[in-house]
């Protein structure tokens, strides 16, 4: 493990800190300033020279944005697409695939909303079959079951890493050992891992990787990533394509880019894309498992506290836990308690039933609140946000 956080540093350099009481790093984190610095910088050269000129001029500097997703995530910059958000991402890996009757996807019981829809989408065009894996007995998905589940018809496992409530950490590296074995598709929704702890693909196994720019990564808003392994890019054929993605070479012909920006469309949002690339530099500066391990020590304080109030039931899940915190009040509605807290200055997020709607079924949760500090949150914000929450009561 590298060296502890200087969290004193990290604040003074998140504006944010100075304002706000910020447990929504789930949500969207507060931004470093060396995000908003690439951010502003180009939107004021794009104001000065031209929106063209600009991207020529700071080439190199957008080019090397995959090299640093890339460096994050342990991937081949060829291997990286830049989106808008992880949602995009995902469609695009989904929707790329061909499913037939009977075709199987396993997936997750915590997966996301979008995700779902998704399958369920895909499953009534085509007549594939959705088979949720079981979860252990912790909560988390297991890999075992999932092996036992595998049949010649499974043509996809598809799993959230961490999901959007629920505390977990699904065992994504346990999983994609199944999918490779079996040679599978894996498509993986790390949205909520990307930036809270150490990510290598290679140790994943995963063919398709998905995440968001703002949330524990620190990115701006409206940014996102597509990771497909390189064996993957020899056969995949995107959903979509335009004269990015595929130059049109001949009249009657198209070529398919040999890297993964076959994802992409030509237009870009540089000033965001280069805040994405220097919140990966951020990040990898300060190391996954340094990160890792303050969340861990923050979560589990904030846990600890929230297990011991009279009116709080958490509903956290897993052997592995993460710094998403999930609780729901005996006597206040999620949002309304959002609200409340937001005019005091601390913010948090609600988290419908809808959006993990299986899960939310079979443990029949109440609209949850989200709390979710970052390494660069303290223990006395935790203890004030339990002094204001014990101030409700
Ligand atoms: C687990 C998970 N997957 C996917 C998403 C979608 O991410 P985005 O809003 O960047 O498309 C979210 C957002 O909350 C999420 O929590």
């Amino acid at each position: 493990m590298g060296e502890p956080l200087d969290i004193e540093a990290l604040r003074v350099e998140t504006p944010g800190c100075a304002h706000k009481l910020h447990f929504n790093n789930a949500g969207a984190a507060l931004m470093p300033q060396p995000v908003i610095d690439a951010v502003a910088a180009h939107l004021d050269l794009e104001a000065q020279i031209g929106g063209y000129e600009a991207a020529a001029l700071r080439a190199a500097e957008c080019e090397a944005v995959y090299a640093s997703i890339a460096r994050l995530i342990g991937a081949n910059a060829r291997e990286i697409a830049l989106l808008e958000n992880a949602t995009a991402a995902w469609q695009l890996a989904f929707y790329s695939l061909a499913f037939a009757e009977g075709d199987r996807i396993l997936t997750s019981r915590a997966e996301y909303a979008a995700n779902y829809v998704a399958f369920l989408q895909v499953a009534k065009r085509t007549g594939c079959v959705i088979d949720v894996i079981p979860d252990d007995a912790h909560g988390a998905t297991d890999p075992a079951a999932l092996e036992a589940m595998i049949d010649a018809r499974t043509r996809l496992i598809a799993i959230t890493w961490i999901p959007t409530n629920g505390g977990l950490v699904n065992p994504a590296a346990e999983i994609g050992r199944v999918a490779r074995a079996h040679g599978i598709t894996y498509l993986l929704d790390a949205c909520q891992a990307v930036g809270q702890l150490p990510v290598d693909v290679r140790v994943l196994g995963c063919d398709f990787l998905t995440a968001t720019g703002r949330k524990f990564l620190r990115g701006p808003r409206g940014t996102g990533f597509l990771y497909v392994r390189q064996e993957m890019l020899q056969t995949i054929e995107p959903v979509v394509i335009d004269h990015f993605a595929a130059p049109w070479v001949a009249l009657d012909a198209y070529e398919l880019r040999s890297d993964a920006r076959r994802f992409e469309t030509w237009e870009k949002p540089y000033a965001l894309t280069l805040g994405l690339g220097a919140a990966a530099d951020y990040a990898v500066s300060l190391g996954g498992d340094a990160i890792r391990a303050r969340n861990l020590a923050l979560a589990g304080r904030l846990r600890g506290e929230l297990a011991a109030m009279p009116d709080i039931d958490l509903h956290d899940l897993g052997a592995e836990q993460c710094a998403i915190v999930s609780f729901s009040h005996a006597r206040i509605a999620a949002r309304d308690l959002v609200d409340t807290l937001r005019s005091r200055g601390i913010n948090i997020s609600a988290s419908s039933s809808s959006s993990t709607l299986l899960d939310a079924t079979a443990r029949n949760l109440p609209d949850l609140m989200r709390a979710s500090p970052h390494y660069y949150n303290t223990e006395d914000e935790i203890d004030t946000f339990i002094g204001q929450l014990r101030d409700l009561a």
